[in-house]
């Protein structure tokens, strides 16, 4: 149980706000648990057709809690992180992301599951995977380079480069950028647009448009783990995240 996960719905629209400001909304094993929870409700309920995915104004997601991976190594796939990210990935109804400050690692690879990114003028997009001795998750190794291509994606996931707003949607990761205080009541709008259209042929357009990867896409996601948690347990990956927790003024 966690409460830094909040979750409402209303008119045909289930809002799942990431609520850890303190920490960047980065995302401890309760918090996957939720937000998979949180995804199951709205695919169970008849009455919600489309969902919002949000922080807040100042920040997306500084991806999985580094204090989570250092203290609670992943028990492999089976781990709520992955839970998380294979029901993410099967969804059926259309996800509508609202961006604002950092998304970064499993906070930048989960927008590749969105159907529609929405982002604000400061947001970043960073998937520093290799500089932390790991590598990219969520079937993003496989996502990424389809939507930006292959020169983009090695850029992104080998050199560890940042996207800026107007970078990523330049490169077809988000839709349209916005003025910070804009972007989460354009996320709800448009969410309300999808929630009003018919139900049956949301959900099928949604199913067609991915159908040729969706197989493939979840052998990537149990491939990427198990190197994942492999790596995370090597000297590389515990020390970059050590050097994380014990910057200067921490
Ligand atoms: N895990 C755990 N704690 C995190 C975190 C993470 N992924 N990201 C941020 N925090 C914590 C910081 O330790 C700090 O905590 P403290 O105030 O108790 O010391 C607090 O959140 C604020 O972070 P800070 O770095 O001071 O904010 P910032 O605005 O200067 O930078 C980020 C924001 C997101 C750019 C930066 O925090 C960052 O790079 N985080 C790590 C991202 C990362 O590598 N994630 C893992 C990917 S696999």
């Amino acid at each position: 149980m966690t409460d830094d996960v909040l979750t409402s719905a209303a008119e045909g629209v289930a809002t799942v706000t990431l609520d850890r400001p303190a920490k960047k909304n980065a995302l401890t094993t309760a918090m996957y648990a939720a937000l998979a929870d949180a995804l199951d409700a709205a695919e169970a309920d008849a009455d919600v057709r489309a969902v919002v995915l949000q922080g807040d104004e100042t920040v997306f997601c500084a991806g999985n809690d580094i204090r989570d991976f250092l203290d609670r190594p992943q028990a492999g796939t089976d781990d709520p992180a992955f839970r998380f990210l294979r029901t993410i990935a099967r969804f059926p109804k259309p996800v509508v992301a609202g961006v604002c400050g950092p998304a970064v690692g499993v906070g930048a690879t989960t927008l590749l599951h969105c159907d529609l990114v929405y982002a604000g003028e400061g947001a970043t997009l960073h998937f520093p995977f290799v500089d932390l001795g790991l590598v990219p998750e969520a079937g993003s190794s496989l996502l990424l380079p389809q939507v930006v291509g292959h020169q983009r994606a090695a850029a992104a996931l080998l050199l560890g480069e940042p996207f800026s707003a107007a970078a990523a949607a330049d490169a077809g990761l988000v839709n349209r950028v916005l003025p910070d205080a804009e972007v989460l009541g354009h996320a709800r709008a448009q969410a309300a647009r999808l929630a009003a259209k018919p139900v049956t042929a949301l959900v099928e357009t949604k199913r067609l448009l991915r159908s040729g990867t969706q197989a493939a896409l979840l052998d990537r996601i149990e491939d990427e783990g198990a190197v994942f948690t492999r790596l995370l347990g090597e000297p590389a990956a515990q020390a970059a995240l050590g050097s994380f927790l014990s910057r200067p003024g921490r």
